[in-house]
């Protein structure tokens, strides 16, 4: 194999709250042992974010945190939030924090694979014959712009207070993730699902207009539409129609938690976050889970495949990433956390550690 290790692999590690601390330091231990494994250097380094950074700095995204984002190879996010920050003002939330550290590195797609593994079919909510045996959807969620950073606040007019919120998309923002989920099409089933609401929003009918004048560049790939209601309900009647979805900031952050459900828990479903140079970051979809942290329970593998796209995606280093997932998968054969736990599986119920020794012993033992 073929692999420059020469150099030393530069990672910021953003744990985060709730459980965050407790899976990202799973996926750093996978990603230290398949890179001892291949003699490769993989360094790390801490940064802080959310309601850590706010207890500590005041802010939720502290300028040293950007720093040393900016100087790394490669982003691992845990998860950000909590009740204990609920009650702060919008921009001195923990989210805050997140959607800004997106902005500031300038990632604006984000990659959210679904895919089934085997021995989670049973685990899915959905039936099996409705899942397929290859279920792998990839939704590609536009993640800088939106109602997410629309203009927002507060108005009256006769006498009466409302607060708003705005969708706006420019054309350009539009092309740009248009080219990316088009590029991970041809790689892929070549087919294309662009979801908005355009028989109802304006920002959608310019969003449709836009992906129809980029598809012209990519006519290798089928390009079909669909309203996000409509698309909500085709995932659980029958998923496997998809190939790659993409869509706008707040449709595929919700889309991608429903499809999340398809592969039996939101704790396996991983995510990349790309912009225009090699520099991502990889964050499981869920969040914090405030209920369950520090009792080392959560399900890792969401932040251990997150780490797996990031060698993929942003370390150009694409053995490890097979590796990692050969061996989650096989880690699904034999063991489950409580999220993806079924009474008589057969399956030995493992703690948030024991899963991460799991899947290290099983990539330490591959070949
Ligand atoms: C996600 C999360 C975040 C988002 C929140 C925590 C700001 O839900 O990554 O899906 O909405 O992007
Ligand atoms: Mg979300």
């Amino acid at each position: 194999m073929n692999i420059n290790n020469e150099k030393a692999y530069k990672i910021t590690v953003l744990s985060g709250d709730g459980i965050g601390p407790e899976i990202t330091e799973e996926a750093e231990r996978i990603l230290r042992a398949v890179s001892t494994k291949h003699f490769t250097d993989m360094d790390f380094d801490y940064a802080l974010i959310g309601g850590e950074a706010i207890d500590a700095t005041g802010e939720p995204l502290p300028a040293e945190t950007i720093a040393k984002c900016k100087a790394a190879d490669s982003i691992l996010l845990g998860a950000v939030g909590g009740p204990k920050w609920d009650n702060l003002a919008g921009e001195m939330r923990p989210e805050a924090g997140l959607l800004a550290i997106r902005k500031a590195l300038g990632l604006y797609a984000n990659l959210r694979p679904a895919v089934i593994f085997p021995a989670l079919k049973s685990a899915s909510p959905l039936k099996a014959e409705i899942i397929g045996d290859n279920l792998d959807v990839m939704i590609v969620r536009e993640l800088t712009g939106g109602i997410y950073f629309g203009k927002h606040g507060t108005m009256t007019e006769n006498g009466i207070e409302y607060t708003f919120d705005t969708e706006m998309y420019c054309v350009n923002e539009v092309e740009r993730i248009a080219r990316t989920a088009f590029e991970l099409a041809q790689k892929r089933g070549k087919k294309l699902c662009s979801v908005d609401k355009a028989n109802v929003l304006e920002s959608s009918r310019m969003w449709r207009k836009t992906i129809e004048a980029v598809s012209e560049e990519y006519k290798d790939v089928e390009l079909t539409y669909m309203y996000v209601d409509n698309c909500a309900m085709q995932l659980v009647r029958n998923p496997a129609q998809f190939d790659v979805i993409v869509t706008s900031n707040m449709f595929g952050d919700i889309l991608s938690d429903e499809a999340s459900m398809i592969s039996g828990s939101i704790g396996m479903l991983a995510s990349a976050s790309l912009g225009e140079t090699s520099l991502g970051l990889y964050e499981p979809i869920h969040g914090s889970a405030p209920d369950i942290a520090g009792q080392n329970i959560a399900n890792p593998l969401a932040a251990i495949l997150s780490a797996a796209m990031m060698c993929r995606y942003s370390l150009e280093l694409p053995v490890f990433a097979d590796e990692i997932e050969a061996a989650v998968r096989a880690a699904l054969e034999i063991a489950a956390t409580k999220d993806i736990y079924l009474e008589g599986a057969g399956k030995r119920l493992v703690s948030c550690s024991e899963m991460g020794d799991i899947v290290e012993r099983l990539i330490i033992e591959s070949k």
